[in-house]
């Protein structure tokens, strides 16, 4: 596990963006797994730019999302479909064809569905690098608390926690989702580099269990442990409650140093 410590929001997302742009770079033809949330849009944002400077071409990249809320069309304006668009495919040269997200409106038949969605992954090779943010509960994708580690891709419920934080971004009056179609565990799990961005002091206690407490699925991240190239990158607010950060420290040092492909 590596932990990438940054001063700020800034420099979480540039971060991020820069080795996303750099294995594009190395292999033109990525499996990338995406993810959506506040903590994102910065990434998004320095893809654009890196992609509108010419620094990154997405041709050939496939794009598989980590979830959808259940009931959304793709055109409501809280919809994860709506928000890769805004924030991203509309402005880079991904081919529409090679985008994956899941359906939020599918009824009944939900196993056959996320069965084709895991088949997806399968026929592209794998998710080459997925991106994850995490929940104050320490959830990735829609994976809540007490989900198996062992989890695929499948209709979660959501937690009071994540209702509580979504209900603002919906109308007043408006009821907002209760499920989500959620890529598993065990389906991030497969993914060859995993890369979690978290900023802000409400992810600390998150963070720290999910770094240094033990594989519990209380907190999902934690999972993140048996996977062998997980890098955090976490900003000072949301590296506050770790106790190793001088090893941390050091250990980018030495990684700048003996294994500076992981850095870029
Ligand atoms: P956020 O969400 O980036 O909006 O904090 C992260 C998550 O819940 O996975």
């Amino acid at each position: 596990m590596l932990v990438i410590l940054k001063r700020d929001v800034s420099q979480v997302s540039l971060q991020a963006a820069e080795l996303v742009a750099s294995a594009v770079r190395k292999k033109p033809s990525l499996v990338l797994g995406l993810a959506t949330g506040g903590t994102m849009v910065d990434v998004y944002r320095h893809l654009v730019r890196l992609h509108r400077d010419g620094h990154v071409d997405f041709s050939r990249v496939v794009t598989f999302n980590l979830d959808e809320y259940l009931g959304l069309s793709p055109s409501h304006p809280q919809s994860f479909h709506h928000f890769m668009h805004e924030h991203f495919f509309a402005h880079v040269n991904v081919n529409p064809a090679n985008i994956h997200i899941p359906d939020g409106t599918i009824r009944g038949n939900y196993d056959q569905y996320c069965a084709s969605y895991e088949e997806a992954v399968r026929n592209a090779g794998g998710i080459d690098v997925q991106l994850l943010g995490i929940g104050r509960n320490g959830h990735i994708g829609f994976n809540e608390p007490t989900s198996s580690i062992a989890s695929r891709t499948r209709l979660k419920v959501l937690s009071r926690e994540t209702l509580d934080d979504n209900s603002k971004f919906f109308a007043p009056g408006e009821d907002s989702p209760r499920c989500a179609i959620t890529m598993g565990i065990g389906s991030i799990l497969d993914a060859r580099r995993v890369l979690l961005l978290a900023t802000g002091a409400s992810k600390a206690a998150a963070v720290a269990k999910s770094i240094e407490g033990p594989i519990a699925s209380a907190v999902s991240a934690s999972a993140l442990q048996l996977h062998p190239d997980v890098t955090f990158i976490v900003d000072d607010a949301a590296a506050s409650q770790l106790t190793q950060r001088e090893y941390y420290l050091r250990v980018m040092e030495m990684t700048a140093l003996l294994t500076p492909d992981r850095l870029s």
